[in-house]
């Protein structure tokens, strides 16, 4: 089965392409590369090739936005008898900070990039598809578990995007309801690594998140952690997220393409997440057990925006996909530092 995944070059993409080539897809990737580096489609090449698997890999350097290119990509998939029956959609800006500063960019990108990948799938006969949505569109909610009925009440920009998407998939869905399959996925906080070391999480400049910076801390780059806030009414007063292993969201991936491929049509959004949630300073304290590393910190005040806790509630991702996550915290502490160790300096 032939599937397109955008944004196949990114930390999220670049595990997932993994996981489908070794199961057998045939995997088109459609990349602008904004904010990744072709190295990590040679990482997978190499794991593979190492491996002596056969894979049918094909990379597109491009922007969703280009209606032409998309246009060519589906007629040319077409015309070599091997269509794309499935679209996972990662591609998109995610950085929180940069939306509340370029609003309209995110919108252009995120929204009307979508919007065109959807209207060359109708097109084109292509009806299902899995996206990437995110937690973020809870807001400031401290209720947990937090399941996939919870109030939408998204705080930034990049958090209405994905809003937005959603309503649009809606849209589409009741346009023709006998058609359209429709996983929207809301990722909670994705982190480790692949365990080959080969790739991960590889953010440009400072790390706007926990984990990746904590490894960049153990690894030398960066002198100390910055702890945002120690007075949150948790169970040490640091904020407490949900954690799951960068493999097993992978893996939720396979399981959403299956259930599309079971039903006739559907639009389901599921959480995907770990179903719990650890503190600051447990990872901080995790990461160092596992790995034997130093990772000094300074508490901070709060960071705008945060909430005390927030994790998710996995049932309906148990119940329609089958799924759950397998991989511990510990897992996630040696895979993400196995590939910094590897990858001192990420891709570059
Ligand atoms: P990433 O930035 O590593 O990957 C996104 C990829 O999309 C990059 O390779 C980038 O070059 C590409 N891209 C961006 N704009 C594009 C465009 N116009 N055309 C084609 N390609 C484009 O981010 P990620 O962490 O791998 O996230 C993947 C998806 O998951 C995103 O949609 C993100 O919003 C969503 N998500 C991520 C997280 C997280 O914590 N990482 C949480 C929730 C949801
Ligand atoms: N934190 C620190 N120091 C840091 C970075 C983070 O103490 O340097 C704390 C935060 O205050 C929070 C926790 O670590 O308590 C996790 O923060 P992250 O930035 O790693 O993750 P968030 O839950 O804040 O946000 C992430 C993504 C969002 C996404 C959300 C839910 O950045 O885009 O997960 O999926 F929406």
């Amino acid at each position: 089965m032939r599937v397109l995944l955008t944004g196949g070059s990114g930390f999220i993409g670049s595990h997932i392409a993994l996981l489908l080539l070794e199961k057998g897809y045939d995997v088109l990737i459609l990349d602008s590369f904004v904010n990744s580096s072709s190295k990590a489609i040679n990482a997978i090449k190499a794991y593979l090739e190492n491996k002596n698997l056969n894979y049918d890999l094909q990379t597109i350097s491009g922007d969703i936005r280009d209606k032409k290119l998309l246009d060519k990509i589906f007629i040319d998939a077409a015309k070599k008898s091997n269509p794309i029956q499935a679209v996972l959609h990662l591609a998109g800006l995610k950085s929180v900070s940069d939306s509340l500063v370029n609003p309209l960019h995110y919108w252009d990108v995120n929204v009307c990039g979508t919007q065109n990948l959807l209207a060359t799938m109708n097109e084109n006969e292509c009806y299902s598809i899995v996206f990437s949505s995110s937690a973020t569109i809870y807001g400031l909610t401290d209720s947990v578990p937090i399941s996939e009925d919870h109030k939408i009440s998204p705080i930034n920009p990049y958090g209405k995007t994905k809003v937005a998407i959603e309503n649009m998939f809606y849209d589409l869905y009741r346009s023709n309801m006998k058609s359209w399959k429709i996983c929207s996925l809301r990722y909670f906080n994705p982190v480790g690594a692949h365990p080959s070391g080969l790739i991960g999480e590889d953010p440009i400049g400072i790390p706007n998140n926990l984990f990746p910076y904590i490894t960049q801390v153990a690894i030398g780059r960066r002198k100390f952690l910055n702890v945002f806030g120690d007075d949150w009414d948790t169970i040490d007063g640091s904020g407490v997220r949900d954690y799951i292993h960068i493999m097993d969201l992978s893996e939720g991936h396979i399981n959403a393409i299956d259930y599309l491929c079971s039903k006739k049509s559907c639009f389901e959004i599921i959480n995907l997440g770990s179903g719990k949630g650890y503190s600051v300073f447990q990872i901080i304290s995790q990461f160092e057990q596992s790995t034997g590393s130093q990772i000094p910190f300074s508490i901070q005040c709060r960071r705008d925006g945060d909430v005390a806790r927030c994790y998710a509630d996995i049932s309906k991702a148990k119940k329609f996909l089958g799924w759950t996550p397998k991989r511990s915290l510990e897992q996630i502490c040696l895979d993400g530092w196995k590939w910094q160790r590897k990858n001192p300096n990420g891709y570059s």
